[in-house]
């Protein structure tokens, strides 16, 4: 395609020397912008998620000003708008709740808006998924330019990971190993620099999905927020995006089902966030591409995680920054026959394989080689059975080994509150063998889906020494903590699926090599139970009006993303009819 057969959508507005022209240029000139900028040059919208209130996004102003200069440079008129910002540290009750509102707002900004391609500034967690999802229903060209991680934590002369010291400081409380005094003086240590998480929790997943996907340019994912490489990777993308106008590389020709199996592996070889498979479901469903859960057993098996991070293994972000990072990995995959589409295009107008095929990997503790892997088989492990009629997952690698097959009792919680009031009773009947189900913890039931799923042990089995237990919920677990979780079971209690009437005692058992999870009860008496809760089940008054009401209306089950139901789709970027 030449530059002359491009139409850009912003010539819809600037274009026209009549009434609707003059006012679409006129009150943008009260920014000073001179008359030229409006004649032919591709406007490049800038999508930033920058707010205090997202400290992991708090130093976007700065990164938007080095994508600015790219645009700039590449003959494009730069526009920065901002966007919902769901944070993940502060937003209650969880920043999933508005993962799906942020996307609305980016779909809408971009339709409604004279751009003619974005640069997606995201960072948190929820920021990457939300920014990808509104631009893929309106299938423009786009880039991500994440902000990057924080720097190692420091605390006492060691590094400490961001919310994997979390989990484990608070549990060596508990556990009476160390004293509230040690465990506050690592608040500050732990979060010492700009950018999101150092851990490969989500915020890193996603970043390494982007670029495993192709919607950024290579070494987005790792290098540290406040690295200058950070920098000029953002000026580079600002050039790029222009380019991608004009070549017209739409998200459509990235977002392929080609780019999402590559995606699956580079996650398994990662040891990735378990939220990732709701995040990659919703993007794919916006974009139009098949995924089913399975996939992630189907594509993903056999792919071995040599990416030793925590909350699976030992360093964090900057290592793997400075080991290769995820051009390293990819290359890793690509010479074992392990990256099932080195052809897929990315950003850069490359392939995949053309990316990576001299990536090199400078630290094989932190990029571990493939015959001696972190874990032989990485693939987030999809569960079924009774108790999960439409699935479950569980993430191995942050798993112990032992407990991947077993079966034990359940000692069940209804709710969070129940869990936080029971959990600490000193008569609780409970022992390691013991499985611990937390309900109404799901989409609808929270709302939102929380990350309360790797629930912490009881106090008194802490003392004993005991590090782990099968847990099962339907809530997410955040992608810096580990343990056997079984997470995103559906359908979920509050929609009426079988974990809403488990009792305690029920024998579950699970079994990850066979992708089972059953309530070992007769047929007969699962209805039963099932038909007593449709008989007792009362819609919550307090989801009857606000956004919560939309959202409980219309989110889906984890299988399918827990995008809104109205929301699936592609609906382009149609320029919409004149506003006076
Ligand atoms: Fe924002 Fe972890 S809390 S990236
Ligand atoms: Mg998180």
């Amino acid at each position: 395609m030449s530059r002359s057969d491009v139409k850009l959508r912003s010539a819809e507005w600037f274009g026209p020397d009549d009434k609707n022209g003059f006012m679409y240029r006129s009150w943008m000139k009260n920014q000073g912008i001179p008359d030229h900028e409006f004649r032919g040059k591709p406007v490049i919208g800038i999508c930033n998620t920058w707010s205090e209130l997202t400290p992991c996004n708090a130093h976007f102003r700065k990164l938007a000003e080095h994508v600015r200069c790219g645009v700039i440079e590449a003959g494009g008129l730069p526009v920065e708008f901002p966007v919902f910002s769901n944070g993940e540290s502060n937003l209650r009750p969880t920043a999933m709740f508005t993962r799906n509102l942020a996307s609305m707002d980016v779909e809408e900004a971009i339709r409604g808006n004279p751009i003619d391609a974005v640069v997606l500034l995201v960072g948190c967690d929820k920021t990457t998924p939300a920014l990808l999802m509104g631009a893929a229903s309106c299938d423009v060209p786009a880039i991500v330019v994440t902000g990057g991680p924080m720097l190692n934590g420091k605390h006492k002369g060691r590094d400490i990971g961001s919310g994997t010291a979390v989990w484990q400081l608070s549990e060596q409380v508990k556990a009476g190993t160390i004293t509230l005094h040690e465990f506050m003086s690592a608040e500050a240590g732990m979060s010492r620099s700009a950018g999101t998480c150092n851990t490969m929790g989500t915020a890193s997943t996603m970043a390494c999905m982007a670029e495993a996907l192709g919607v950024s340019l290579p070494h987005n994912a790792a290098i540290p927020a406040v690295d200058s490489r950070r920098y000029v990777l953002a000026h580079m993308s600002g050039m790029r995006i222009v380019d991608m106008v004009w070549e017209d590389l739409r998200l459509s020709k990235l977002l392929t089902r080609e780019a999402f199996e590559n995606a699956i592996r580079a996650n398994a070889a990662i040891g990735g966030s378990t939220n990732a498979v709701i995040h990659l479901k919703a993007i794919a469903g916006r974009i139009g591409v098949p995924l089913e859960l399975d996939d992630w057993t189907r594509v993903g098996r056999g792919t071995p995680t040599v990416v030793d991070l925590q909350p699976s293994g030992r360093f964090l972000m900057e290592e793997f920054y400075y080991a290769g990072g995820l051009p390293a990995v990819l290359r890793r995959l690509g010479e074992a026959g392990l990256l099932p589409h080195p052809g897929a295009l990315t950003a850069n107008g490359l392939s995949i394989w053309d990316n990576v095929r001299e990536a090199p990997i400078h630290d094989e503790e932190v990029i571990r080689p493939l015959d001696r892997p972190l874990r032989a088989d990485g693939a987030i492990s999809v569960l079924r059975g009774n108790l999960a009629p439409l699935g479950a997952v569980l993430k191995p690698s942050a798993a112990t080994p032992e407990l991947l097959v077993h079966r034990g009792q359940a000692v069940v919680f209804e709710n969070l509150e129940h869990y936080k009031a029971r959990i600490v009773d000193p008569d609780l009947v409970v022992d390691a063998n013991s499985v611990l189900v937390l309900k109404h913890c799901g989409p609808r039931g929270y709302p939102g889906m929380a990350e309360v799923g790797n629930m912490g042990l009881p106090p008194k089995l802490l003392a004993q020494g005991v590090t782990d237990m099968v847990r099962i919920s339907d809530a997410r677990m955040s992608g810096t903590a580990y343990g056997t979780v079984v997470l995103h079971v559906a359908p979920e209690a509050s929609a009426g699926g079988p974990l809403a009437v488990v009792h305690d005692g029920d024998w579950i058992e699970l079994d990850c090599h066979q992708g089972r999870l059953h309530l070992d009860i007769p047929a007969e008496e699962l209805e039963a139970r099932l038909a007593d809760w449709r008989a007792a089940h009362r819609p919550d008054a307090r989801d009857r009006s606000g956004y919560r009401a939309l959202y409980v209306d219309h989110v889906l089950q984890a299988d399918q993303g827990c995008d809104f139901d109205f929301l699936v789709g592609c609906r382009g970027a149609e320029v919409p009819r004149h506003s006076h």
